[in-house]
């Protein structure tokens, strides 16, 4: 019942984090190499992508406990990890999601405390960007060899 609800929710809300880190380091590279000023708008995009990823990690958490996936995994842990998508699912994803996480909070947190504009929009476009290519690459893409849909509802 519940895993019938987080996993679109969980699915729809990977479009929500992609919009904003997009939309965080496009204005972090265009305030950068354009010298602009780092305004409210950008500290609200900021904001809001890495609460979406708090978010995004606690339906995750939550599904990787009750999702059948991890349960089958876990009945087997050795064994799932020569299974393609026992392991993506059980370490590869979590992993890297993790770390796109501490990207995105690390960023945040260095580019306010930065004391220039340019040095806050510098920060968040290295650290949101990484955690951007950490992000395309964990995410199970219907092209990806551990293939999702590309929305679930
Ligand atoms: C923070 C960025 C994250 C993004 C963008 C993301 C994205 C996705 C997507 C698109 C799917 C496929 C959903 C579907 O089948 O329709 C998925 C599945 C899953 N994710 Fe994440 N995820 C993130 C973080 C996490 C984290 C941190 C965890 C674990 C702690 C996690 C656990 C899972 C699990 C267990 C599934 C498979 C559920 C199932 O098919 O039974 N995710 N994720």
């Amino acid at each position: 019942m519940l895993y019938s609800i987080l996993l679109p929710v969980h699915s729809i809300v990977r479009w929500l984090v992609v919009i904003a880190v997009v939309a965080a380091v496009v204005r972090a590279f265009s305030g950068w190499f354009g010298k602009k000023a780092f305004t409210a708008l950008d500290n609200k995009i900021g904001l809001a992508f890495t609460s979406l990823m708090d978010l995004q990690l606690l339906i995750g958490l939550i599904l990787y406990v009750i999702s059948p996936i991890l349960q089958t995994a876990f009945q087997d842990f050795g064994g799932a990890m020569s299974n393609t998508q026992l392991r993506f699912f059980a370490v590869e994803h979590i992993l890297m999601m993790v770390i796109a996480v501490v990207l995105a909070h690390v960023g945040r947190a260095l580019s306010k405390k930065a004391s220039t504009d340019l040095l806050k929009h510098r920060r968040a476009a290295i650290w949101f960007g990484l955690a951007l290519l950490v992000m395309l690459l964990s995410i199970p893409w219907p092209f990806s060899p551990v293939s999702r849909p590309w929305i679930r509802f």
